[in-house]
C-alpha cells in the first residue's frame, strides 16, 4: 500500500455529492444480496475504505464509545489501528443486545458425540447468565483484564462459554486444539504466559474417549505462570485434582451469581491470541484485537452465510481453529443466530452423522472441510439418501483447495444442484473470511474462490516484487490494503510478525499463498508458496516436525514434504538420515517410534503417512534442503526436475529415486 492510497483514504477524495449517494447506498452495506449491489459496494470500498468501515461499525453495533479514528497505518512498522478512541465490549454485542428481542432464541444447540444422549439448546438468556457465571467464576480464582487464559477443552458448550467468559472480563483467551500434545500445550502456555487452563477431564470423539486432564498435568509440569486449572465434568472419569490449583468448574459456579459487569475494553485490546504453524520456528501466536475483529466477523457471516433470522446455522470446524473462533462463536452470536455446535466425528456411529444432524435440525447453512468432504465421499451414498437434507440453502468450504470432484460431489449430492457452494479463502491471521462466492450473488465456479468481500484488496505479485496487472494470470497472493479482522502482531514478537508477513513485498501483506486470476477476475488459490503443508486442512510447517524427528537418538537429519492424498489433501513424508548406529535397526519399529515421538511433541494429526531412510539429502551448496526435488520424484516427475548440478552431491538424487515410488 502507498502513501497515496493512504491519504487518498484519509482526505476522502470522493467528491461531496458522489458521497452522499454513496453514504445512502452505504445503509444496505451491511446485505449484499445482489451482483450490482457487491460491485456497488465493493467499488465504495475501494474509493473510500474509511468511510465504508466507519458506516458499517457505526450502524450495525453497540460502542461505549465511538472512535476518533477509523485507520492508522504505519506500513514500515507493520503497525494497524482500527476504529482507535472507541470502546467496547464484544459480548454485549454478541449477547446482550440481543436480550431483548431474541432472549428465547436458541443461540447455541448442543449436538453431543453419542446420539443417544440429548442435545443441549441453549437461549440467548442462559447463554448470557451463563456466560456471565463463568466470568465470575474466572475472577474469583484471580483472572484480571489483560491475563491470559488457555482453554483446552473438547467441543462442549463450556468451550464457547469460557472464550466469551474471557471477552467479558476482558481476559485473552488463547484456545488449544484438545487434539495436541500435552508438550505443544505447554509451549503455547509459556509462548503467552497464560495464568489459567481451562479444561476437562475428559473428551469423547467417536467410540473413544480420551483423558484430557492428564495430558494437562504433564503439560504443567513445565509452566510456572500457571496458578489455577478450572476443570469441566464430562466423561465423569477419575482424576487427579492438584490441591491448591485444580479446581471444578461445577463446584465454583455454585459459589457466583449471575451478572457480571462487562469490562469496557479499548477498541485495539487482545481479544484472543491463537497459534499457528509457521514454515519455521515455534507456532506464532497470532494476536487478534477486539473491534475491528468484531466488526469483520459479523459484517463476513452475514454475507457469506446470507443468514435469515430463524435459520439453523452448522460450522462443523472445532473452535480451537480459528474457523470455529470467526464462525461458530463470533461471528453467529454478533448476528443474533443459531449456532450449532457437534462434540463428535462424521464417522460415528456411521458415516450418514452429519446428514443425519442436518436432517435433525433443519440445517440451513453448512460448513465445512474439504478433507472431510473426501472422506464422506468415499462412503456408499445411502449414507446421504437416507437423509432428508432439503433445509440446506449454502453450503461451504474452508482450508485448504477443493479439488473439482469433491466440489461436484458436495454440490450434487448435498446441495441436490440448488444449494451455492462458498468456497472461503482466508487465514489464521485474517481473522474473517477474504475471497468467496456470496450465496445467490457471486456465480460459482467449482476451485474457485472467486472474488474479494469488500473491504479486502487482493494482489497478485511477480517474484521481482511487483505487481502483476490484467487477468489470466498468477503470481503471490497479497493484500494490499489493511482490513478489520488482521491479526496485529505475533504474540511477543513483533519482528517476527513484520518478517513474516511485511518484507516479502513492500507495504503489503503477504499470505504465503500463490493463486490465479482468471480471465474474469476470479481468483483460483493454488497452494502454500512457502514450507507449510495443509494436511486434513490443518497447517503443519515442515520445521518443527523436522525438530521432533531428529530428536529420535538414531537420527542424524531428516526433511519434511507433503504429497497428495486422496481424503487429506495433502499428505506427509520424512526423508530420514540416520546415525551409524540406527542402520542396522529394524526400520519398522523406527518408523513407528518415529511417529510415536511426532504424535507426543506434536500430536497425531502430523504423523507421517511414509518414511524412507536415505543416506543424505538433496542441498544447495549453500544448505538449504531442496524439497521442491523431493516433491518432484514423490509425484512421479523425477524425470522433470531439471539442472542439479548445483546440488553439494547431486548422486543422492538418484539415490532418492530408487527408493521412492512415486505416490500416484
Ligand atoms: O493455504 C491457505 C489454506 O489454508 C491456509 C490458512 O490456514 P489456517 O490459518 O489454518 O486457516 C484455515 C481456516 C481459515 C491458507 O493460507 N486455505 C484456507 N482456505 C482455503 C485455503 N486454500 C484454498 N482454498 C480455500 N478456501
Amino acid at each position: 500500500m502507498n502513501q497515496e492510497s493512504q491519504q487518498n483514504s484519509s482526505k476522502h477524495s470522493v467528491n461531496p455529492e458522489k458521497l452522499k449517494s454513496l453514504k445512502e447506498l452505504s445503509k444496505e452495506y451491511y446485505n449484499i444480496d445482489s451482483l450490482a449491489k457487491y460491485i456497488d459496494v465493493y467499488r465504495i470500498s475501494q474509493t473510500d475504505p474509511d468511510d465504508f468501515w466507519n458506516t458499517i461499525a457505526d450502524r450495525n453495533f453497540v460502542w461505549k464509545r465511538k472512535w476518533d479514528s477509523v485507520l492508522k497505518w504505519s506500513p514500515e512498522k507493520a503497525e494497524v489501528t482500527w476504529f482507535e478512541g472507541a470502546q467496547l465490549n464484544i459480548t454485549e454485542n454478541a449477547i446482550d443486545r440481543h436480550l431483548k428481542t431474541r432472549g428465547n432464541k436458541t443461540a447455541i444447540i448442543w449436538e453431543p458425540n453419542n446420539p443417544d444422549e440429548e442435545a443441549l439448546y441453549i437461549s440467548y438468556s442462559e447463554l448470557s447468565e451463563r456466560v456471565n457465571k463463568m466470568a465470575n467464576v474466572l475472577k474469583k480464582n484471580g483472572v484480571q483484564k489483560g491475563d491470559r487464559v488457555c482453554i483446552y477443552l473438547p467441543m462442549i458448550p463450556e468451550l464457547a462459554i469460557a472464550t466469551l467468559a474471557c471477552a467479558r472480563i476482558g481476559a485473552v483467551h488463547s484456545v488449544v486444539f484438545a487434539g495436541f500434545s500435552a508438550s505443544a500445550l505447554s509451549s503455547r502456555i509459556n509462548d503467552s504466559n497464560c495464568r489459567m487452563v481451562i479444561t476437562s477431564d475428559g473428551s469423547y470423539r467417536g467410540s473413544k474417549s480420551i483423558d484430557l486432564k492428564s495430558i494437562v498435568d504433564e503439560a504443567l509440569e513445565s509452566t510456572p505462570s500457571v496458578d489455577c486449572v478450572l476443570v469441566v465434568k464430562r466423561i465423569f472419569s477419575k482424576v487427579e485434582m492438584r490441591k491448591g490449583r485444580d479446581v471444578w468448574l461445577h463446584e465454583e459456579l455454585k459459589q457466583v451469581n449471575d451478572t457480571c459487569e462487562a469490562e469496557v475494553m479499548n477498541a485495539e485490546d487482545t481479544l484472543f491470541i491463537l497459534y499457528t504453524s509457521g514454515s519455521t520456528g515455534t507456532p506464532k501466536g497470532m494476536v487478534h484485537t477486539t473491534a475491528g475483529y468484531m466488526v469483520y466477523t459479523a459484517f463476513s457471516f452475514k454475507n457469506i452465510f446470507q443468514y435469515k433470522e430463524d435459520d439453523v446455522y452448522w460450522c462443523t470446524a472445532d473452535i480451537g481453529w480459528i474457523t470455529g473462533h470467526s464462525y461458530i462463536v463470533y461471528g453467529p452470536l454478533l448476528n443474533g443466530a443459531t449456532t450449532l455446535m457437534f462434540e463428535g466425528v462424521p464417522s460415528y456411529p456411521d458415516y450418514g452423522r452429519f446428514w443425519n444432524i442436518v436432517e435433525k435440525y433443519n440445517v440451513n447453512q453448512f460448513y465445512t472441510a474439504p478433507t472431510a468432504i473426501r472422506a464422506l465421499a468415499k462412503q456408499d451414498i445411502e449414507f446421504v439418501n437416507t437423509y432428508d437434507l432439503s433445509s440446506l440453502k449454502v453450503l461451504g468450504s474452508v482450508g485448504e483447495p477443493i479439488n473439482e470432484e469433491a466440489w461436484n460431489w458436495y454440490y450434487e449430492n448435498i446441495g441436490k444442484r440448488k444449494c451455492p457452494i462458498v468456497d472461503t479463502w482466508w487465514q489464521t491471521e485474517t481473522g474473517g473470511i477474504m475471497i468467496s462466492p456470496i450465496p445467490f450473488v457471486t456465480p460459482t465456479k467449482p476451485t474457485y474462490a472467486t472474488l474479494p468481500l469488500p473491504g479486502i484488496q487482493p494482489s497478485l505479485m511477480d517474484d521481482s516484487g511487483n505487481e502483476i496487472q490484467g487477468n489470466s494470470v498468477s503470481g503471490k497472493l497479497c493484500i494490499k490494503y489493511p482490513w478489520p479482522s488482521m491479526a496485529r502482531t505475533v504474540y511477543g514478537n513483533h519482528q517476527r510478525y513484520k518478517d513474516t508477513y511485511f518484507s516479502a513485498f513492500k507495504d503489503v501483506y503477504f499470505t504465503g499463498d500463490g493463486a490465479l486470476r482468471d480471465e474474469v477476475g476470479y481468483y483460483r488459490i493454488t497452494g502454500r508458496v512457502d514450507d507449510v503443508i495443509i494436511v486434513s486442512g490443518h497447517n503443519l510447517g515442515t520445521a518443527p516436525i523436522e525438530d521432533a524427528i531428529n530428536e529420535h537418538p538414531a537420527v542424524a537429519e531428516s526433511a519434511i514434504i507433503g504429497f497428495p492424498h486422496q481424503v487429506k489433501g495433502n499428505a506427509l513424508a520424512g526423508f530420514v538420515i540416520l546415525k551409524n548406529e540406527g542402520e542396522s535397526r529394524n526400520k519398522e519399529n523406527l518408523s513407528k517410534e518415529i511417529n510415536q515421538l511426532i504424535a507426543s511433541k506434536i500430536g497425531p494429526i502430523a504423523k507421517l503417512d511414509r518414511i524412507h531412510f536415505v543416506s543424505g539429502l538433496p542441498k544447495t551448496r549453500s544448505g538449504k534442503i531442496m524439497r521442491r526435488i523431493m516433491r518432484k520424484i514423490s509425484s512421479g516427475e523425477g524425470n522433470q526436475i531439471g539442472d542439479v548440478s548445483t546440488l553439494l552431491d547431486p548422486s543422492i538424487v538418484e539415490e532418492i529415486k530408487e527408493k521412492v515410488q512415486p505416490f500416484l
